[in-house]
């Protein structure tokens, strides 16, 4: 297996495990790191044994923004040249179901990578922000689009002017994350939801992905005729006839992801 610097990647079962490892920098979001997150999520989106994959970070922060260090003395046109932050890109690509296991602190880049996960599972202990405002920047990793369809425009609006983190509870309440789960539980409780997912027929479940993450990028009559055309061809897989078939017969599926 390959060996990565700044995260641990395991597979248990059919889900992949990412577990951001830069304890020394709160598991800031250097080069490094982007390129270990991107190569283990593409090489589990690629792996046919993996149904779901969890990314998570330690119990004092998930991430605590893109690395500032390494960011502090680049120019515009180095940061332009460069076309800092698109590799994260690639992780969007990844057509694997993905979730977000969030504990303590996910700021800037760090709450920008929770979003770009399929859904986030919060510990009672985790806090949201995209304080770049501080910095004198604004966020560079997708956070001013994606909060604002999370949370709405007030809610956006007020984080990325003030910096104001927001805890678990108002994440929950404002629609950013999914659930809040007793921090000492978290993993578990992902591993466990990941495992659901992964039970699942893995290209009905890259469809249901793709349907609505299309809700994002999409006018709603566009969006309705794609949902329904890929309802349509989950029709074309087997898994939809033993789906079907076993609640009929009263037993559980068993899916072959054909
Ligand atoms: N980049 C680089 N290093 C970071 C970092 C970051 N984003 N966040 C924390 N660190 C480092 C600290 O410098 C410190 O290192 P040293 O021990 O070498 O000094 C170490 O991690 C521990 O951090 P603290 O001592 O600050 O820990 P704390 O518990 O007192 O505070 C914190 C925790 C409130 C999260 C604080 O570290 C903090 O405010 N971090 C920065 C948060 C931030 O501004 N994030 C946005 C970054 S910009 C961005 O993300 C742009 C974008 O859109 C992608």
């Amino acid at each position: 297996m390959t060996e990565y610097d700044n995260i641990i990647l395991e597979r248990r079962g059919r889900v992949g495990l990412i577990t951001l490892n830069r304890p020394e920098a709160l598991n800031a979001l250097n080069l490094g790191m982007l390129q270990d997150v991107v190569a283990a999520a593409t090489a589990l989106d690629r792996d046919p044994e993996i149904g779901a994959i969890v990314v998570t970070g330690s119990a004092r922060a998930f991430a605590a923004g893109a690395d500032i260090k390494e960011m502090a003395t680049k120019s515009f046109v180095e940061m332009y040249l460069a076309d800092w932050f698109a590799g994260w890109d690639r992780f969007t690509a990844v057509r694997t179901p993905v979730v977000a296991a969030v504990a303590g602190h996910a700021l800037g880049g760090g709450c920008e990578l929770a979003m770009m996960c399929d859904f986030i599972l919060a510990a009672d202990t985790a806090k949201f922000g995209q304080p770049e405002i501080k910095l004198g920047v604004i966020p560079g990793i997708g956070g001013s689009q994606r909060l604002t369809r999370a949370v709405g425009k007030a809610k956006a609006m007020e984080m990325l002017l003030t910096g104001r983190t927001i805890d678990a509870v108002e994440a929950e309440r404002a629609g950013l994350v999914s659930r809040i789960i007793p921090a000492d539980d978290l993993l578990d409780e992902a591993m466990a939801t990941a495992a659901t997912i992964a039970g699942m027929s893995l290209p009905v479940a890259m469809m249901a992905k793709e349907v609505v993450n299309a809700a994002y990028e999409t006018l709603l009559e566009g969006g309705i005729r794609f949902e329904r055309r890929v309802f349509h061809s989950t029709f074309a897989t087997a898994d939809q006839k033993e789906g079907m078939n076993a609640f009929i017969e009263k037993r559980p599926p068993a899916f072959t992801n054909r």
